[in-house]
């Protein structure tokens, strides 16, 4: 009975890390569904379906089938369905960098710089000010932890208001669900490479606010539909639109400075024909019948190692392959420099050198951050629990 302990196994850590009870079914129920539900080609056809993002996709199957540790394996495979097919993309690119309105920038920096520049603040337990709870993915020991200046009220004004924002970006009408932070990254910090929850953190936003003096570039690093890593460099006022529970996203390389600090803003597709809780049942059933085989290590493949729900490819720099100067991998990665342009959205298919954007995306839309007509019911009333969740 080598399934039974198996399913134990594959039970207990889909528990652990998500809350879906799908594997309170059998293996063989779940292959069964899995069939039903137009899941048992392998490997399946991704989407969206181009020459790039099958490379991403089919490179890191195939890393996935190395991972020794059975929870970790579990995660990295229910992780890599939800981002190369059980998730839809809604941009062409899965990414855009765009100016923020000057006012809400004012505002935000307002707060931080109270905190930080004003009070000095670097040992927080105040309840606005406090250190963030430990989280896996963020990298460095108990000095590098980062800090929260939070204030639920106003992450959820600035959420509600940048509504039609992050509508012009992705085409779509959306409903917040939380604006999480400021959070001031600290010396000797990293975030590793991970997707968000495809239930509620599905077209995203992450506002850098300000950043000590002496902090050294920190780019925020994004895989795309076609195939590049864009390390996308900030600056304070500059906001990266992504597809958060689609894209792999981190800060892998180590940041050195006093502070880098930056609001998390998170909606999810308004339209009721959006069922979160479905996506985390699809994603469960699309993992393959291997998943828990380990198969041999293979010339040339890179190591991946699960970090919780991160990952990290150990034996590269910058704890990424594509990062890596030394590696094939970094071929496909191209550099992005701030300050946006305002009213306009930058991304493939652009110059990074000038930035000058194609006539055709100018404006497509926006409307200047007023809400829109028949929007506004999208908007979740409750601001109590902001504070409380494990938001990345
Ligand atoms: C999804 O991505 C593909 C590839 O870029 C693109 O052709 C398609 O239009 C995108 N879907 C949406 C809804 O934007
Ligand atoms: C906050 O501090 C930064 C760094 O000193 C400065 O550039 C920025 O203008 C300040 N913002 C506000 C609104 O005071
Ligand atoms: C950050 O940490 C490094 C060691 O990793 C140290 O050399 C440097 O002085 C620190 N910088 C700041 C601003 O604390
Ligand atoms: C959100 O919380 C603030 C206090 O933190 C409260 O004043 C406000 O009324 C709340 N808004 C909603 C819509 O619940």
């Amino acid at each position: 009975m080598v399934m039974k302990s198996l399913l134990l196994f594959c039970c207990t850590t889909a528990l652990l890390y998500s809350p879906t009870v799908v594997h309170s079914m059998s293996e063989e129920h779940r292959l069964e569904q899995r069939q039903k539900h137009g899941y048992a080609q392998w490997p399946p056809t991704v989407v969206p379906n181009t020459p790039g993002w099958n490379r991403i996709m089919n490179r890191r199957f195939e890393q996935i089938s190395r991972i020794r540790n059975r929870d970790d394996k579990w995660n990295a495979w229910v992780a890599i369905m939800t981002s190369a097919l059980i998730a839809t993309n809604y941009t062409e690119n899965g990414w855009g960098l765009t100016r923020a309105p000057d006012h809400i920038t004012r505002r935000l920096q307002l707060r931080l710089n109270r905190t930080l520049l004003e009070e000095g603040i670097i040992d927080p337990s105040g309840k606005y000010t406090y250190k963030e709870h430990y989280i896996p993915v963020i990298g460095g020991e108990e000095h590098a932890r980062p800090l929260m200046i939070t204030n639920a009220h106003d992450n959820r004004e600035i959420l509600n208001e940048m509504t039609p924002f992050f509508e012009w970006w992705s085409g779509i009408d959306l409903k917040p669900s939380i604006a999480y932070g400021i959070r001031a990254y600290r010396n000797d910090s990293n975030l590793l490479m991970h997707i968000d929850k495809p239930t509620s953190h599905v077209i995203s936003g992450i506002y850098h606010v300000g950043r000590s003096e002496d902090a050294e570039p920190w780019p925020i690093v994004i895989e795309d539909f076609h195939g590049n890593t864009n390390q996308v460099y900030l600056t304070p006022g500059d906001i990266l639109f992504y597809e958060s529970s689609k894209c792999n996203h981190g800060r892998p390389q180590t940041f050195y400075g006093g502070y880098y600090a930056s609001l998390f803003m998170h909606y999810a597709p308004a339209s009721p024909d959006f069922d979160g809780k479905a996506l985390l049942h699809e994603r469960d059933l699309a993992v393959p019948p291997h998943w828990h085989v380990d198969f041999p290590p293979q010339e040339g493949l890179d190591e991946f190692e699960m970090v919780g729900t991160s990952f990290k490819e150990p034996k590269c720099k910058n704890l990424l392959c594509s990062l890596d100067e030394t590696s094939e991998q970094s071929k496909n990665t191209v550099n992005w420099y701030g300050p946006a342009p305002k009213g306009m959205i930058v991304t493939n298919g652009w110059d990074p050198e000038t930035m000058e954007p194609p006539k055709e995306w100018v404006e497509r839309g926006y409307d200047g951050g007023k809400k829109r007509d028949g929007n506004a019911d999208g908007i979740d009333s409750d601001n109590s629990s902001d504070e409380e969740e494990d938001e990345l």
